[in-house]
C-alpha cells in the first residue's frame, strides 16, 4: 500500500521525495535544525497544540495559495503532529491529494508515520476528528535520530517497545538490543526500527480501517491517550504510551504470563515512572476511547510475546483496577 524506503545515513531519499512534491509541511523545530531541507516549507508550530482545526485549515489555505492541484503531492516532514495534520489536510484538500510521510522522530518512524491515521484533537479528546488516508510513500532516514532531544528519543522507545511485543521474533530482538537502545547506540537501532516498520506495515495492510487486527497497535494507548489529554500533552505521546503500557499491564496482571509481565514493567520503568493522575479523569476519558464497544472500556493487553488480548470492562472495574495498579506500581519501586 505504502512504498517504504529506509536509509541509515544521509538524506538522499528525503531530498528525492521533496523534489517530487509541490509543498513541504514541517514544524518549527525541524525547520530550525534542517534549514536546507525546509527551504520554502509551510511551517507549523511544534507541539500537540498544533493538532487543531485552526492549524489544519491554515495548512489547507497554504495548499490553495500555492495553487496545488489534485494530482500534486505534499510532504509531511516531521513527527506525529506534522504527519497527522498534513495527512488530514491532504485527505480533505480537493477531496484528497497524495502525501509522502517523512518522519523525523522515532515515534513517527516506528508508528504514526505509517498507516494513514490522520487527525486533529477536539473538545479535549485526542484524535477526535480524522480520516484514514495512507501516504503513498514513507521515507525514513535514521540520520534524524541524531538530533532528537532525549525525551523525544525516550518516547520513541515507548512505541518501539510496544510494537516489538507484537511478534515473538521482534520481542527476542528487543530483549537482545534493549541495553543498546537505552544507551542510544545508533548502530543497534536499524534492525529494531526495520522490524517495527515491517510489523506495522503487515498489520495496516491487513486491516487498514482498524476493524480487527490493527487494534493490537493500541497496546498502552487506552490509559496512555487518557493521561496525555488529562495532563495537557505536557510530555510526548510515546512517554504516555510507556506509562499507559505499564499501568494497563499492572491493571490486568492476572491475565499476563509472569515473566513477560516482569519484563514489560522492567523495560517501561527504565524510561518512565507510573502515572500520578487520579482515577476519575482517566476513567472519564478512557470511556470516550474509540475502541470501546457497548459502553465498555477496551484495553489491548499483551499477554505473551506475540499475543494480544482484547479486554473489556465496565467503568467501575476499570476504576478499581486502575487505582490498585497505580498504588502497586508506586510501592513496588
Ligand atoms: N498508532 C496506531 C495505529 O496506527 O493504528
Amino acid at each position: 500500500m505504502t512504498n517504504i524506503v529506509l536509509e541509515e545515513n544521509g538524506f538522499d531519499g528525503v531530498r528525492a521525495a521533496i523534489a517530487r512534491s509541490a509543498m513541504v509541511v514541517t514544524d518549527s523545530n525541524v525547520a530550525a535544525l534542517y534549514g536546507t531541507l525546509c527551504d520554502g516549507a509551510f511551517v507549523i508550530d511544534a507541539g500537540e497544540k498544533s493538532k487543531s482545526p485552526e492549524t489544519l485549515f491554515s495548512v489547507i489555505d497554504g495548499m490553495y495559495e500555492r495553487g496545488l492541484c489534485r494530482n500534486d503531492t505534499v510532504v509531511a516532514l516531521g513527527g506525529g503532529v506534522t504527519g497527522d495534520i498534513t495527512g488530514l489536510a491532504a485527505s480533505l484538500y480537493m477531496r484528497g491529494i497524495r502525501w509522502i510521510s517523512v518522519p523525523t522522530t522515532l515515534v513517527a518512524m516506528v508508528d504514526s508515520g505509517l498507516g494513514g491515521k490522520t487527525a486533529v484533537d477536539r473538545r479535549g479528546v485526542k484524535n477526535l476528528v480524522g480520516t484514514f488516508h495512507a501516504p503513498t510513500d514513507m521515507v525514513v532516514s535514521l540520520e534524524f535520530i541524531k538530533t532528537l532531544p532525549d525525551r523525544e528519543y525516550i518516547g520513541g522507545c515507548g512505541e518501539l517497545i510496544k510494537t516489538c511485543l507484537l511478534t515473538r521474533n521482534s520481542y527476542r530482538l528487543l530483549r537482545e538490543r534493549f541495553d543498546a537502545l537505552c544507551a542510544r547506540d545508533a548502530s543497534c537501532l536499524t534492525e529494531p526500527v526495520r522490524a517495527c516498520i515491517a510489523i506495522k506495515n503487515t498489520v495496516v495492510t491487513d486491516d487498514f480501517r482498524e476493524s480487527s487486527v490493527r487494534k493490537i497497535l493500541n497496546v498502552g494507548h487506552t490509559v496512555g491517550h487518557a493521561l496525555e489529554s488529562v495532563n495537557g500533552y505536557k510530555a510526548g505521546h510515546g512517554e504516555y504510551v510507556l506509562m499507559g503500557m505499564m499501568t494497563e499491564c499492572a491493571m490486568f496482571k492476572d491475565m499476563i504470563d509472569d515473566d513477560f509481565y516482569s519484563a514489560i514493567i522492567g523495560m517501561c520503568r527504565r524510561f518512565a515512572s507510573p502515572p500520578k493522575t487520579s482515577v476519575k479523569p482517566v476513567c472519564e476519558l478512557a470511556s470516550k476511547d474509540k475502541k470501546n464497544v457497548d459502553g465498555q472500556i477496551t484495553v489491548m493487553l499483551p499477554v505473551a510475546a506475540g499475543d494480544v488480548l482484547e479486554v473489556r470492562v465496565d467503568r467501575a472495574e476499570f476504576s478499581a483496577r486502575y487505582e490498585r495498579a497505580v498504588a502497586e506500581l508506586k510501592n513496588e519501586r
